[in-house]
């Protein structure tokens, strides 16, 4: 079945596994989810799977995808602007790299409100991947309190055009779209919020990048996506895939979130 966003961009459902599962847990938990997307013959060309486990699972999961030829993708959820050097407890991009991480999630909410990651350490990450390689997913999005005052687009807007800056013509990255309020929440925003925002961020790709960059990249949405709630978000134009926290934790209804073709209704 062929993709059902615009632009000819393959959607890319990335589970973001947060502080869970230790290296044997990842094992299990990705051999499973490889068996149940097998089971249901799904097509990696049509939409692309990753998982974003803890540091120290990589190198196991590495071993198993690529000692069992899985299609499936996999990213470290953080990565230091550094290359090398004293940096106490960082991980540097050449080592994920290393890895064969496709991608690394740079500017989580949870990295910018408890790690105090700003605009700029965003943008210098973002660079430090590009340069290693390894594709960033770059997240953005606005508190409960910006969007009573701001609006819902001005934030997200803000704090990707600071990452733009680092970005040079030609680099392949990923956008999601994450509300703050609506992470871990169980409250999604709506499919029209999120195409809105989305539209939003590519027209921001257009004027830093190009016409042909913004229509190249993926936008996610991310924030209390479930399988019962993705088909909604997969049919707006702009929204090219999911970023899945909580819901990215259990195989079948990961399983099923990466399916959602079959419910799409096209
Ligand atoms: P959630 O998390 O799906 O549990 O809301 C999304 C995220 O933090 O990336």
């Amino acid at each position: 079945m062929a993709s059902v966003t615009t632009g000819g961009r393959t959607p890319l459902i990335a589970g973001n596994w947060k502080m869970n599962l230790n290296h044997l847990q990842a094992i299990a938990f990705v051999q499973k989810l490889a068996w149940s997307l097998k089971d249901a013959r799904h097509d990696f060309g049509a939409v692309e799977v990753a998982v974003f486990p803890p540091f120290t699972d990589l190198r196991s999961v590495q071993t198993l995808v690529s000692g069992d030829k899985l299609q499936i993708a996999y990213g470290a959820q953080d990565v230091s602007q550094h290359a090398s050097g004293a940096f106490t407890g960082e991980i540097a991009a050449p080592f994920l790299a290393q890895l064969d991480c496709a991608y690394v999630i740079i500017g989580h909410s949870e990295r910018r409100t408890l790690h105090g990651e700003t605009d700029e350490i965003v943008a210098a990450k973002t660079a430090a991947a590009i340069g290693a390689g390894v594709v960033p997913l770059i997240c953005v999005g606005e508190t409960a309190e910006d969007l009573e005052t701001r609006g819902a687009s001005a934030v997200p807007v803000a704090q990707l055009k600071v990452a733009l800056a680092s970005i040079p013509k030609g680099s392949d990255f990923v956008v999601a779209y994450e509300p703050v309020w609506a992470i871990g929440s169980g409250q999604a925003a709506t499919p029209e919020q999120a195409q809105q925002v989305a539209k939003a961020l590519r027209d921001t790709i257009a004027e830093h990048l190009g016409d042909e960059a913004a229509a190249a990249t993926r936008i996610l949405y991310g924030g209390s996506v479930k399988a019962d709630n993705i088909a909604g978000f997969m049919r707006q134009a702009d929204v090219d895939g999911a970023l899945v926290g909580g819901a990215s934790l259990d195989v079948e209804g990961f399983s099923a979130i990466a399916r959602y073709q079959k419910h799409v209704g096209v």
